[in-house]
């Protein structure tokens, strides 16, 4: 088995096995992250831009990070400091990006499909770090990586999935992935954040009611209401979204008494999910940003296609 990908531009793409390698590489990674000195020869020479055209901190943060204890040289650029201000389109940022001889280009983008245009016009990797309302791969794979961590196995597992369905590029990475891996995905929204015919995408299994939708789950997942990408009002106000869709503690109880609670950041308290399940001994929040060091590293090393992991300084 080996990876087989140049650029890594969604989940959709990946077969089982693309997913199994990444998430078993990003294992072997973590324990990089926990040494005294954090940094391994692996990427040596390679140069990794990261290219950030919508706000970010936790994607951004560790792509930078996980290019740096790879041994990467990383350069960031974004959307308010780039050219792309004076009114630069993003072909011509490209050529311009292609002159400097990256390897790897690491990409957010509001429109869905940038990383995937730009990968048809450079030469080197391209990543995509969420583009639009389409996909956002690397946040599926770090949340495989810790549901696999607390529950053994992704295979058989209920994921319920609780949010604004339609706008989540991380709803739907996590579907690809989730769905292809054997788990069972049960989605829960308002009906006017459930795009119609989402059921088409796999193993999913559609709700509008949150107790219905987390009674005996392994794993709830809160996502926040993407108002960048809503263009129309699509909820009364968010006091009543709490009410009917917020995670509090009297209807997670309805979930098996060992489910763990994600969310992939940045979350609304009080809307989504209450203080008290945010920082309840069941959330593994925290732990799905600690993986998103290991996953990114893997994805770079995995990208860049160089022989050996050197996993020692
Ligand atoms: N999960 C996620 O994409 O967070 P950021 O927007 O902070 O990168």
């Amino acid at each position: 088995m080996s990876f087989q990908h140049k650029h890594v531009l969604g989940i959709e793409q990946m077969t089982k096995e693309d997913i199994q390698i990444i998430l078993d590489t990003a294992d072997s990674f973590k324990e990089i992250n926990s040494r005294e000195i954090k940094k391994v020869p692996t990427l040596r020479g390679k140069t990794i831009i990261n290219a950030f055209f919508e706000a970010s901190t936790r994607t951004r943060l560790s792509f930078e990070i996980a290019g740096k204890r790879l041994s990467a040289d990383t350069v960031n650029i974004s959307g308010s400091t780039s050219s792309v201000v004076k009114g630069e389109t993003l072909e011509d940022t490209a050529k311009n990006i292609e002159a400097m001889a990256p390897d790897i280009i690491v990409i957010r983008h509001g429109h869905s499909g940038a990383p995937h245009y730009l990968s048809e016009r450079v030469g080197c990797s391209v990543v995509n770090a969420g583009d639009g309302a389409h996909e956002h791969p690397s946040q599926a794979l770090l949340d495989l990586m810790t549901m696999r961590e607390h529950k053994g196995s992704i295979d058989g597992l209920e994921v319920a999935i609780v949010g604004d369905i339609t706008h989540s590029r991380v709803a739907r990475s996590d579907i690809y992935a989730l769905t292809r891996m054997g788990a069972k995905v049960r989605l829960c929204g308002p009906g006017t954040m459930m795009p119609i015919g989402i059921e088409l995408l796999g193993n999913v299994e559609v709700f509008t009611d949150i107790r219905e939708a987390i009674e005996g789950a392994d794993v709830v997942m809160m996502l926040r209401i993407q108002m960048e990408r809503q263009s129309n009002i699509l909820l009364p106000s968010l006091r009543e979204y709490a009410r009917f869709y917020g995670l509090n503690p009297t209807n997670l109880k309805l979930a098996k008494p060992d489910a763990i609670v994600m969310h992939p950041g940045p979350m609304n308290r009080g809307v989504e999910i209450s203080s008290a399940v945010a920082d309840g001994g069941q959330n593994v929040i925290l732990d799905q940003v600690e993986n998103g060091v290991a996953t990114r590293m893997a994805l770079l090393y995995l990208v860049s296609g160089v022989e050996s992991m050197q996993t020692n300084d």
